[in-house]
């Protein structure tokens, strides 16, 4: 009798990259015939895959290991790993730190994953955070493409998430990205249309194209008259059966004339752009190294918006940046209302190690941060649910994503990036359908199958 597969789980925490390289581990272990999991009880492996960009992260991720000691307990082999952000950061000291833990790896060893469970299994407890950048840039070889029939999506996902670059080269004084992701790479441009490519080929309609700033693609590339982010969507778009194309994040300081006209002649290109700012002073902005001013970034706005009228435009900010005056702060209150968000994601500043802030002393307490990120919200929902309640009445094209737990409903997103539920009969994943929005919430919308 043939022996039963190995069986990998992964928890994955923090951003969508996390995701992608969550599922690149579980395609390299099906190749070496192991059979992915959604629950960690009975599994040989599992991996913690871990993000490190606000604080606690270190102690989130070792209790995370904590937690999963019982399944060691329960089936003694079973091995525990930990990933990503805080792995590439920490490395060895893990093993210190937790005795529970196998195996430490960084993100960029995720192709080697299989030969270091082997190494593991035979001898030791291993950490392996050494920058790869070769292994990187050759994404074909373990991108989770759709090809492989164990991962058949067709008729289970309408969306799908493609990386067209790694790491991040601005050092904005906050951030931990540039130390656990390391230096920029942008990926060769064929090998981008051929995942795209394959996707939609397996029924994916709607693609998001991932990096820290995406549209810097292709300014690391050593030729001259290497693509561009604009090129590549002008060849993404050319794709038959593609829907919609997404990206996420991008920066101010790149949004070009030439990516602003895509918004206005390209109808593939999903009208929504997350154009995180930070915040609302040029002095913190500044000192941030953020590279760009308030009012240069509320001018792109206003170019998108002409360029795609009903264009949804989100943000990140930060509130209590170390020095962060209550006149600062209302800046960015002001700048919420000027941008008119349609939504937003805030945090309180964390110190981070190794980041150009981290010596930076502290102005406010917890409590003062907690104020203001309330204070923040005050301004931004009620923004959020009355731009959500401008859609009323209006029709639009729904991408339907799945049925929701309620029998005989259906959601699905928006090109603007608005989640709407609606009753239908018999709908499929990826199917488009017109909808009519009756009702607006804070973070969705209600609505009804229009008439043809
Ligand atoms: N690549 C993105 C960009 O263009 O700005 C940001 C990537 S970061 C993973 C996501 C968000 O986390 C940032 O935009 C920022 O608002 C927030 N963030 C990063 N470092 C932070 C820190 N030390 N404290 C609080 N928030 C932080
Ligand atoms: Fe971080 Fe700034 Fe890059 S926020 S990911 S260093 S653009």
């Amino acid at each position: 009798m043939s022996e039963a597969p190995k069986k990998i789980y992964i928890r994955t925490f923090g951003c969508q990259m996390n995701d992608y390289d969550s599922e690149r581990m579980y395609r390299l272990m099906e190749r070496e015939g192991w059979q992915r999991q959604a629950e960690p009880e009975g599994a040989d492996l599992i991996v913690v895959n871990t993000c490190s960009v606000r604080e606690k992260a270190e102690h989130k991720a070792l209790s995370e290991v904590g937690m999963m000691r019982k399944y060691k307990a329960e089936k003694p082999g079973t091995m525990i790993a930990l990933a990503g952000c805080v792995a590439q950061q920490m490395g060895e000291t893990l093993l210190r730190k937790s005795p529970d833990l196998d195996l430490v790896f960084g993100t960029h060893a995720i192709d080697k994953l299989p030969a270091l469970i082997e190494n593991c299994a035979h001898e030791k407890r291993l950490a392996e955070t050494s920058w790869d950048y070769d292994s990187l840039i050759d994404f074909e070889k373990i991108a989770p493409t759709a090809t492989d029939n164990s991962l058949s999506w067709k008729g289970t996902r309408a969306s799908g998430f493609v990386p067209i670059m790694r790491g991040c080269d601005k050092h904005c004084t906050f951030c931990i990205v540039p130390q656990t992701r390391g230096k920029e790479v942008s990926r060769p441009i064929d090998d981008i249309v051929r995942e795209v490519r394959d996707l939609v080929d397996h029924g994916i309609k709607d693609v998001t194209l991932l990096g820290q700033i995406v549209n810097r693609y292709g300014r690391t590339f050593a030729e001259t008259k290497a693509p561009v982010f604009h090129e590549l969507l002008d060849e993404l778009a050319k794709i038959e059966g593609i829907y919609r194309l997404r990206f996420t994040s991008s920066h101010p300081t790149y949004i070009t004339p030439e990516l602003i006209a895509r918004f206005r002649d390209m109808p593939q290109l999903a009208s929504h752009v997350h154009l995180p700012v930070q915040s609302g002073s040029d002095r913190l902005l500044k000192t941030m190294r953020r590279g760009h001013k308030i009012d240069e970034y509320l001018d792109k706005v206003r170019e998108l918006r002409e360029a795609r009228p009903g264009i949804s435009i989100t943000t990140d900010l930060i509130v209590g940046y170390p020095g962060e005056t209550e006149d600062e702060f209302e800046l960015t209150l002001q700048l919420i209302r000027d941008a008119e968000f349609d939504s937003l994601y805030a945090f309180k500043y964390s110190p981070r190690p190794n980041t150009p802030a981290e010596n930076e002393p502290e102005t406010l307490t917890e409590s003062e941060k907690s104020d203001r990120l309330a204070r923040l919200f005050e301004v931004a929902l009620p923004q959020a649910l009355a731009r959500n309640k401008a859609l009323v009445g209006k029709s639009m094209d729904i991408l339907v994503e799945g049925e929701s737990r309620t029998p005989g409903r259906y959601y699905g997103r928006t090109a603007c990036n608005r989640m709407v539920y609606f009753p239908a009969e018999s709908l499929a994943v990826g199917d488009v359908v017109a909808v009519r929005i009756d009702e607006a919430f804070q973070n969705a919308l209600a609505g009804t199958l229009a008439a043809n």
